[in-house]
């Protein structure tokens, strides 16, 4: 060993990126795990159910056809027609194929897109509780995050007044996620036409609606905000099957915009990775074709689980929570415990209560301010009846001991 420490060589944007706190907590349960404990993690959003075998099947048969290759770096033109149709059938939006781009997941559809528009000095509108990487990657593009909050009581949503008034010269995009992670809340159609009439007043002002949870609804209309009357030139629609098809390790998502941001998400795309995995796109289009009936079943499971989650959190002293409409989240706000203490542990932050639920009871969560709400925990319920069950009795003998 020559001594030589790489450490300092690091770029200021490796020295100030964070991996999350989703990730440290799925790690820590994890690590516990590993040493024997008994622990049920309920940090990642991901489907617990196997992607369905139509689609294992057209990915495998792919591969024995010989896509074996580089795909077109914006997406294959067969799947990126199939998308055109699917967003104009099922979302009522006129996207010809040339303004989609298929990514490495939606993740990277959102990456392509904020790279693409926002650069130093751009503001960006987020509205808290918000998906943690919006912030990340806004500031990795070297633009400002505008933290817009809602809490429980306001259903988790930012009354459009108060989006207009944070609306600034420079503000160039609004980052709008219905159905919602971590929240689960959806926006109605009047919501967003309330939205639309305030975007339509700005001229350098655009949305991104990330539609990812679209098939996980139980409740109300999915609308896709790019379909309200002239907010489609002024969207980036961004989806994928990680979720609704329960394809997380698959890796495909997309966007669609209007064509100048669309050919720009391109060029971002092409910089960092030649594109999406061919098989995996040609088993995306057996995945579109081949209807929705797997789709709804998971959705059902999640619905019985959401139900059974409300309930259990509901009866919970100390816990508020509102309705969830969609995705498989629940975020109870559990201001009310805070300050409480178990033993020498004191509750001050949703941070220490969720290290104290980890480690004194076995139960992983995520806490609220990685997605920029401090008095709220996230728990996923993509995770089996029992599991659920199980945790969330732990969480109420927990939370009824609490003292103080
Ligand atoms: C709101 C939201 N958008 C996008 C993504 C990323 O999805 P993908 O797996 O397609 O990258 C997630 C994943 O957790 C998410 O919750």
């Amino acid at each position: 060993m020559s001594g030589f420490d790489c450490a300092p060589l690091l770029s200021a944007r490796a020295q100030s990126a964070d991996e999350g706190i989703i990730m440290r907590m799925a790690q820590a349960a994890r690590d516990l795990k590993a040493r024997g404990r008994d622990v049920i993690s309920l940090t990642v959003g991901e489907p617990d159910f196997a992607t369905p075998k139509y689609i294992c099947d057209a990915a495998t048969d792919a591969m024995a056809r010989g896509f074996t290759h580089y795909a077109p770096a914006p997406g294959m033109a067969d799947l990126r027609a199939a998308l055109a149709a699917k967003l104009k059938d099922e979302n009522g939006l006129t996207y010809q194929p040339g303004n989609i781009i298929i990514a490495n997941g939606a993740k990277q559809a959102i990456t392509n897109a904020i790279l693409s528009l926002i650069g130093p000095g751009d503001e960006v509108i987020m509205l808290a509780p918000f998906w943690v990487s919006y912030e990340i990657t806004v500031k990795f593009a070297g633009g400002t995050p505008v933290v817009l909050s809602a809490g429980v009581d306001e259903g988790y949503k930012v009354p459009v007044a108060r989006i207009a008034a944070a609306i600034t010269p420079r503000t160039k995009l609004i980052m709008l996620n219905s159905p919602c992670n971590p929240t689960g809340a959806v926006w109605s159609r009047a919501e967003m036409a309330a939205l639309a009439a305030v975007v339509r007043g700005h001229d350098r002002l655009m949305v991104l609606a990330d539609e990812i949870y679209e098939y996980i609804l139980f409740d109300g209309e999915m609308v896709s905000f790019g379909s309200l009357p002239d907010m489609l030139e002024r969207t980036v629609t961004v989806n994928g099957f990680s979720k609704g098809f329960a394809m997380t390790g698959w890796r495909l998502g997309y966007a669609a915009a209007p064509l100048p941001v669309a050919q720009a998400m391109g060029r971002m795309q092409s910089i960092v990775s030649a594109g999406a995995n061919q098989f995996v796109q040609v088993a995306a289009l057996a995945a579109l074709a081949g209807g929705r009936d797997e789709v709804v079943k998971m959705r059902e499971a999640y619905r019985r689980r959401r139900d059974l989650v409300l309930g259990a959190l509901r009866a919970m002293p100390g816990v508020a929570i509102g309705q969830i409409p969609g995705t498989f989240y629940a975020f109870p706000d559990v201001s009310s415990l805070l300050g409480r203490r178990a033993g020498n542990h004191v509750m001050d932050t949703v941070e220490a209560l969720a290290d104290w639920l980890l480690e004194a009871h076995g139960i992983a969560t995520v806490p609220g301010t990685a997605f920029g709400a401090a008095t709220s925990i996230r728990l996923s319920f993509a995770a089996s009846d029992d599991d659920l069950k199980r945790a969330l009795a732990r969480m109420a003998e927990a939370f009824a001991a609490l003292e103080g």
